[in-house]
């Protein structure tokens, strides 16, 4: 037999894991540190890939699943699967054609994608390749681009931001709320320690995202100024009011929050701790979830609840819709996808997990994702983890609900 590997043949990619050794083998060190990175000693991000493998189905049998509905409304329109790309920055670091070509993947595959403000290319270029995708495929694709917002810290500048979304045509906006300052990304702290090292004492200098005024340096690695420490629930309004469309907290990790989430009218929740990336010991996107659906499961009919981190399988996916969430988002697996082989790695990590989601929905019984429910799992190890109020005999816990 052929002594090929995955890095040379897309065929050979059958798990989304597949993506990852081959992206090692072609990313530079530095691109593959910022991707792959997470906080200090990296729980936050272990917990995320372990908690999906904590719980298990309650299959049901013989229920006639010949034919197989994966769509899902999605703040107001149908979405053709429950999964989408979320948001990440610098796609530039993982290929040369960028954003554009991860849009132009999710566009053939009709698959939703969530832009970073810190993108390597303007938001304009990337909506174009959408746009023009579109056109290849008779304007056939339910694709939609949503804008993942890292709220500049000058008001005038984050309005300009938004009104440039805005007139783009993002659909909704992801705002980013646990980026209150950067996490301590361990490996790449190395990594420009020695940079320093080699270049004889001095900082780096910090390569500019060359078409986005609105991205960070490279790598994760913020320009000054960039992130915003001072935000508060009360900005919601000016913000809201500023864009006039869905709007979505990403990067919530408490019931608490979920709340105050629905209390400001938001129309949606990402529940997440950004891929381990921010801030460590955090909880896993799945202990969050199943915290809202043990302390308020009325969350789920007052806005709709997504999810990201660690999901690598299509039968994650449904758990996280057997718990509730509407529809997840997918990180570190497309990232590698586009970097190992382009726009058509990006098709094919959708292909996988569409397959998977379709095998898993079969041997679930179900035919249509509206008749998951939550005792199609056993999360009983995972719920033995789980907070509980008043642990602590926290008095005051209520003064932040
Ligand atoms: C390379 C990379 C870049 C990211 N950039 C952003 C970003 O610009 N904005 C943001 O809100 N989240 C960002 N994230 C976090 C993701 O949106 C998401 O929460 C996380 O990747 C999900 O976990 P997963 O990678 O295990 O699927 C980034 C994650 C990665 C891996």
């Amino acid at each position: 037999m052929a002594n090929i590997k995955a890095p040379e043949c897309l065929d050979l990619c059958v798990t989304t894991g597949d993506f990852e050794a081959a992206a090692k083998e072609k990313l530079s060190e530095k691109s593959w540190v910022y991707a792959s990175s997470s906080a200090a000693s990296g729980l936050s991000h272990q917990s995320n890939l372990d908690d999906w493998s904590r719980i298990n189905f309650r299959p049901r049998i013989m229920r006639k699943v010949n034919t197989l509905d994966t769509s899902r409304n999605v703040l107001g329109k149908k979405s053709k699967l429950p999964f989408f790309i979320t948001a990440m920055g610098t796609l530039g670091s993982a290929h040369p054609g960028a954003e554009p070509s991860l849009v132009q993947g999710a566009t053939r595959k009709g698959i939703n994608a969530v832009i970073s403000t810190a993108t390597s290319k303007s938001l304009e270029t990337i909506m174009q390749a959408h746009i023009d995708e579109q056109q290849k495929v008779n304007n056939r694709s339910p694709t939609r681009l949503d804008f993942q917002l890292y709220v500049p810290p000058d008001r005038k500048k984050a309005k300009e931001l938004i009104q440039r979304v805005k007139a783009a045509g993002y659909h909704s906006l992801w705002i980013t709320v646990d980026s209150s300052t950067q996490g301590k990304r361990t490996a790449d702290r190395y990594l420009q320690e020695r940079e320093k090292l080699e270049q004889g004492g001095r900082e780096m200098v910090r390569e500019a995202a060359a078409e986005n005024d609105f991205g960070p340096a490279f790598g994760g690695r913020p320009t000054a100024g960039y992130l915003h420490p001072g935000l508060t629930w009360e900005d919601l309004s000016w913000i809201s009011e500023e864009w006039g469309g869905p709007v979505v907290l990403k990067g919530i990790q408490s019931v608490e929050d979920v709340k105050l989430a629905v209390q400001y009218g938001m129309q949606g929740v990402l529940l997440s701790n950004h891929g381990g990336r921010q801030i460590h010991s955090a909880p896993s996107a799945l202990m969050t979830l199943l915290e809202i659906r043990t302390y308020y499961p009325e969350a789920f009919e007052k806005l709709e609840v997504f999810v990201d981190g660690g999901l690598r399988d299509g039968a994650d996916v449904l758990k996280a819709l057997c718990l509730g969430a509407t529809a997840v988002g997918v990180g570190r697996p497309y990232f590698y996808a586009l970097a190992a082989y382009g726009t058509e790695g990006v098709e094919k990590c959708t292909e996988i997990l569409t397959e998977e989601l379709e095998i898993c929905m079969k041997m679930l019984g179900v035919s249509s994702l509206d008749q998951l429910h939550p005792d199609m799992i056993n999360a009983s190890p995972l719920l033995n983890d789980m907070w509980r109020p008043g642990s602590f005999k926290a008095g005051n816990l209520r003064a932040h609900l």
